[in-house]
């Protein structure tokens, strides 16, 4: 290919992105991905079963071969690839929910005014929806219920737990605090691989309810406790090892180096906080994207700023925000290379 067509091809991806995003959450919507299964299914069959025309189908499907995701095996008939496998409800790797989210229109109409957030570097979700993201989420049952189910199907806490596992060694630590830690997850997998560990989940009083259930679920309950609160306000002491994952990029500096804060005044002198989310290469450039990891951080950076006004960072970044909070970085280890996180550790500065 010339360097010209390359050049087309491109800026052509980019633009045309937006239209195999809107075919991905169509076909998400009307479950096509569970509807076709296992074996070959007829446009005809269908349309019967989604109510939408053949005509009009066969399009969407001959879209979605074009992209990928299924195949036409013959005239008509489509049978889905290992990457449409994905969006069945069933696979254990599923996306559905992931793809159902970020196709919602709640996240459409909020992109549509990313620039408005350039400007102002504030969320424009809050503008659009006249409350910020997790309030809204919290008077939306259903919609909070596809949001928590898409998050943790996307991070694959079972792998990110093994993978956190594999790059540090827990080994010498007696307990874990996960601070905003959700749905108790993450928690849960390193407490079941380290029988010695005892843990609490810190998050909200409506994070922990559903903490609870998976600590019980996992047999659990004698190891692991909950506990409400703001970690604005307060974290709980009595932990010689803190998580913090997937929490820092929700917020922007200000708000990051209060939790940050409160995390080291939790702290023995002993302790230490281990940070795990995306960490942007020190330059932006194609070719220092972790191209084996299944996201862009960058995409992800301002689907933050967009939403919640929160933002991805540098090493450098995190290096000086914990130096801000009295933690020093002593490690950057990368996770699995397909999980494009990294696993930040810092300790109390005591100089
Ligand atoms: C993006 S989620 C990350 C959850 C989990 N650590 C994970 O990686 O899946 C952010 C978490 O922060 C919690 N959170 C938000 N504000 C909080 C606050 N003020 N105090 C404690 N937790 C909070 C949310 O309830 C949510 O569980």
């Amino acid at each position: 290919m010339t360097a010209e067509a390359d050049a087309r091809r491109t800026v052509m991806a980019a633009i045309f992105g937006t239209l195999a995003t809107q075919s991905l959450g169509a076909a998400a919507r009307l479950d096509l991905a569970d509807r076709i299964g296992d074996g070959e299914r007829d446009t005809d069959d269908l349309a019967e079963e989604t109510g939408v025309p053949a005509e009009q189908l066969g399009r969407l499907l001959r879209t979605l071969a074009s992209l990928g995701l299924c195949a036409e095996r013959g005239p008509g008939r489509f049978a889905l690839t290992d990457a449409g496998s994905l969006l069945r409800r069933d696979d254990p790797a599923s996306l559905l929910d992931f793809a159902r989210l970020m196709t919602h229109e709640v996240f459409q109409l909020t992109w549509l005014n990313l620039e408005e957030s350039l400007r102002t570097g504030a969320a424009a979700f809050d503008a659009e929806f006249g409350e910020p993201v997790f309030d809204y989420l919290s008077g939306r049952p259903e919609l909070a219920a596809l949001f928590h189910a898409a998050m943790s199907r996307r991070t694959r806490p079972a792998e990110m737990a093994s993978a956190i596992a594999n790059a540090y060694d827990l080994a010498g630590f007696q307990s874990i605090t996960d601070v905003g830690g959700g749905d108790g997850t993450l928690l849960a997998a390193l407490l079941t691989r380290h029988p010695y560990l005892t843990g609490t989940v810190f998050d909200t009083e409506a994070g922990i309810a559903r903490a609870q259930e998976t600590i019980a679920s996992a047999g659990l309950a004698a190891r692991c406790t909950t506990a409400a609160g703001d970690f604005f306000t307060e974290v709980p002491k009595g932990a010689d090892l803190f998580f913090v994952k997937s929490v820092l990029h929700n917020w922007d500096d200000a708000r990051a180096l209060d939790i940050l804060t409160r995390c080291r005044a939790a702290m023995p002198d002993h302790g230490k906080l281990l940070i795990v989310e995306p960490v942007l290469p020190d330059t932006a450039n194609v070719d220092t994207l972790n191209h084996a990891a299944t996201e862009n951080p960058y995409l992800t950076d301002l689907h933050m700023l967009v939403t919640i006004g929160g933002r991805e960072r540098t090493r450098a970044e995190f290096t000086a925000l914990c130096a801000r909070a009295g933690l020093t970085v002593t490690k950057v280890v990368p996770l699995a290379r397909e999980i494009d996180f990294a696993l930040i550790e810092a300790v109390p500065d005591t100089t």
